[in-house]
């Protein structure tokens, strides 16, 4: 058990603000060589560059750099055995894979292990939070709940909603999945660190009904999220139009029942257009870009520099092909020069960490070092290995040396990870 008080040294490295677009120079990077963070009871209290006293319990992690915990806003625990699937695109991938993996956790017991093994992989990935994907199985939502609770993780997660167009097993109906969702939020939503989000797979498992009761979820509730896919792939966006010839857009299927709001976090978005984007802004939605999905799945290159709407980082594992959202950043850095675009390390760590704090609205509480957040921090070695080592040697200035970090780097870096001041890894 970690002391009650006790401090932490090293390279601190957090955000202020949003850097803009393309600013290596960003004023809102807050970089403190060397320095303490002060916690007590799982909280930041003091940032100093004085050693403390030793009514202190002092954790020397000098030379090292200390960032917040990352936030993944969107990854799917029963996916963890699908990663590295040869081969297909979203449909038949989908099919191929990734139901017959999720079928299995119907099973209690396979649930718990499953929710077990993912979240400790998260938190060895540097993810001390998560927006999560479980299952069609209430079973399922319930172990992620129970797994995050016993490490003090900030999660958010429900029951995945899908009542057609998915395999026996795996489909539920209105009436039940209304039940389900509500006993979820009374037992789970808003205790301790855990919240419920109104979780529709994506439009085209849903009927028209489903979509209806869980956008009136969302509208009696305003303090539930809301998760979902939208516009990966180009074959499921012409499903979509199809499904719903009355929509204006696939996004449109979801906002005209109420389920784009501030608390929506809708992955990929790669073929939305401009009205879509619009709306997305206005409601204060976020999308979760997913760029090692987006490469593996061939599903497409997401506009991120021309975005009027918070973008956050995911690793959309099984889709994704690596938990690490260093390893996620650095495929967003090469999504965008296939764009004609540079995306800075600013942008990309910002997106992990204090803009998917801040778009969740969780930014009192998660994305930064500063007094009064959580004390979910996790400490990285600048370099691993002697390419790493010898490209850290050389690098001038810090926007260079982050880069490199990022490029890099990946959880063979993690040198410890805390979370609510207790260490985890
Ligand atoms: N669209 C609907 N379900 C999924 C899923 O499990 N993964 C990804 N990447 N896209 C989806
Ligand atoms: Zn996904």
């Amino acid at each position: 058990d970690a002391p009650r008080r006790w401090a932490l040294r090293g390279d601190l490295l957090d955000f202020t603000a949003a850097p803009a677009w393309g600013d290596v120079d960003a004023t809102a990077v807050r970089f403190d060589r060397d320095h303490w963070l002060l916690i007590e009871d799982g909280r930041i209290v003091g940032r100093q560059a004085a050693e403390p006293d030793d009514t202190w319990v002092r954790k020397d992690h000098a030379g090292k750099l200390v960032l917040p915990g990352f936030i993944d806003t969107h990854v799917h625990c029963p996916q963890l055995d699908v990663i590295a699937s040869y081969g297909t695109e979203l449909l038949d991938w989908l099919q191929r894979y990734t139901f017959p993996a999720e079928c299995a956790f119907a099973d209690p017991t396979r649930s718990k292990r499953g929710a077990e093994v993912f979240l400790d992989a998260l938190l060895t990935s540097g993810t001390t939070s998560a927006v999560v994907f479980p299952t069609v199985h209430k079973v399922s939502a319930e172990a992620l709940f129970e797994g995050a609770a016993a490490r003090a993780m900030r999660l958010v997660t429900g029951k995945v909603l899908m009542d057609r167009h998915a395999p026996d097993g795996l489909r539920d109906d209105v009436v039940q999945a209304q039940r389900d969702c509500i006993d979820l939020i009374d037992r789970f939503h808003g205790r301790g660190r855990n919240a419920f989000a109104v979780t529709v797979r994506f439009a085209p498992t849903s009927t028209p009904e489903q979509l209806a009761m869980a956008g009136a979820l969302c509208r009696g509730d305003a303090s539930l999220y809301m998760q979902t896919h939208v516009a990966e792939n180009r074959a499921e966006v012409e499903w979509v139009a199809q499904l719903f010839p009355d929509a204006r857009s696939y996004l449109d299927v979801y906002a005209r029942v109420g389920l784009v709001h501030e608390r929506a976090v809708l992955a990929h978005g790669i073929w939305l257009d401009d009205a879509d984007r619009r709306l997305l802004a206005d409601r204060g939605a976020q999308v979760a870009h997913c760029p090692s999905s987006n490469l593996f799945l061939g599903s497409g290159l997401f506009d991120w520099s021309g975005a009027p709407f918070n973008v956050s980082l995911a690793s959309d594992v099984g889709g994704g092909t690596s938990l690490s959202l260093i390893r996620n950043m650095g495929d967003a850095y090469k999504v965008q020069a296939m764009r004609g675009e540079r995306l800075t390390a600013w942008t990309a760590l910002h997106a992990a960490t204090r803009g998917a704090a801040e778009a969740l609205r969780l930014g009192d509480e998660i994305g930064g070092l500063s007094v009064g957040q959580a004390a979910d921090i996790c400490v990285w070695d600048w370099a691993k290995g002697p390419v790493a080592e010898a490209r850290d040697a050389v690098a001038r200035e810090l926007h260079e040396r982050v880069f490199a970090w990022m490029t890099l780097a990946d959880e063979r870096n993690l040198a410890a990870c805390y979370v609510a001041g207790q260490r985890r890894v």
